[in-house]
């Protein structure tokens, strides 16, 4: 079983150790609609990680696409991508660009199941523009806005027809980001799938950080949390774990199951930087996702 921080080496899907750079990522390269849009290269602007296209998205991708005649059987189907980007990555020491989580679940299932509404946000407004246009370029039906997450989720969820099929996906660049009340919100669909991003190298350099009041930089994402007992306690050696455990409990009270994959992404000198955690309303697609997510021996030892 695997803890929180403790992975060793990036691994290809069946589970071989290899280097990240050499792993086939998502997909083919398509050409981009919009070459002249602003690009996601990272919060420094170097360049995203390899591991972006080659687990984040790749993921995102592949349980789209083993839940295709589920989608199919719904007749409005919508993705929602709070922190959605351009659109378009440039991977780090990569020329050519690719597409971005948007447009990789817009593909994955563009051929079987078309998302009838794809829900961007972002807080550059032009990376929402470049985001919509790329997605519309290749057909969809794009609803956008403006803002910070916290707060374009209401129009978000707003604006979701009643009884679509959604998936949720939240990609915050950093945990502070990851608002609990933005996935309350997210949870009033009453058909809805989450993939969240969380950084478990955010919480594990500033766990013990945030504990004083003048920082609480995680308070708006498990709230209540600085008031456990487990961050009271004098011993802070699982401070970063028991925090995790804490924020899936308050999810899974938004009446979600969870999956125990949590997908592990590790950065190009092979550390942990996010799990992806995935919560739905049925036992069906958390099948799926742990299909997908699946690294033999990796799973998320909850039962510690
Ligand atoms: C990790 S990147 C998104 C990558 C994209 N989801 C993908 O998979 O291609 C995070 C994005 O969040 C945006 N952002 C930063 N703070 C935000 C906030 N408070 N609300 C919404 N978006 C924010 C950034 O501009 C950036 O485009």
């Amino acid at each position: 079983m695997v803890k929180l921080g403790t992975d060793i080496q990036p691994r290809n899907y069946q589970g071989r150790t290899l280097s990240m750079r050499k792993a086939n990522p998502a997909g083919p390269i398509y050409p981009d609609p919009c070459p002249n849009m602003p690009v996601e290269r990272g919060p420094s602007d170097a360049g995203v990680g390899a591991w972006v296209p080659a687990r984040k998205h790749k993921l995102i991708h592949d349980y789209l696409t083993a839940s295709r005649h589920a989608w199919s059987k719904w007749p409005s189907r919508v993705f929602i991508d709070p922190f959605a980007g351009p659109g378009r990555i440039q991977v780090k020491g990569e020329s050519l660009t690719r597409e971005g989580g948007a447009v990789v679940a817009w593909r994955a299932l563009a051929e079987s199941a078309p998302f009838t509404r794809m829900i961007v946000g972002d807080l550059n407004p032009d990376r929402v523009a470049a985001c919509e246009q790329r997605l519309e370029a290749l057909g969809a039906m794009v609803t956008s806005f403006v803002g910070p997450a916290e707060e374009t989720i209401d129009q978000m969820v707003a604006s979701t027809p009643k009884g679509s099929l959604c998936m949720a996906y939240v990609d915050p660049y950093n945990l502070s980001l990851l608002s609990f009340s933005m996935l309350q919100k997210l949870a009033a669909l009453k058909k809805v799938d989450l993939a969240i991003n969380f950084s478990t190298m955010d919480l594990q350099r500033n766990a013990d950080l945030e504990l004083d009041a003048t920082r609480a930089r995680f308070d708006e994402v498990a709230p209540g949390w600085r008031s456990q007992q487990f961050a009271k306690s004098a011993s802070k050696k699982n401070l970063s774990l028991d925090f995790f455990r804490y924020w899936y409990e308050l999810v899974k009270g938004l009446d979600f199951k969870f999956s125990k994959e949590l997908a592990l992404v590790s950065n190009d000198q092979g550390n942990e930087i996010y799990r992806i955690a995935f919560f739905a309303r049925h036992d069906f697609p958390i099948g799926l996702w742990d299909d997908v997510a699946k690294e033999p021996n990796r799973s998320f030892d909850f039962d510690r």
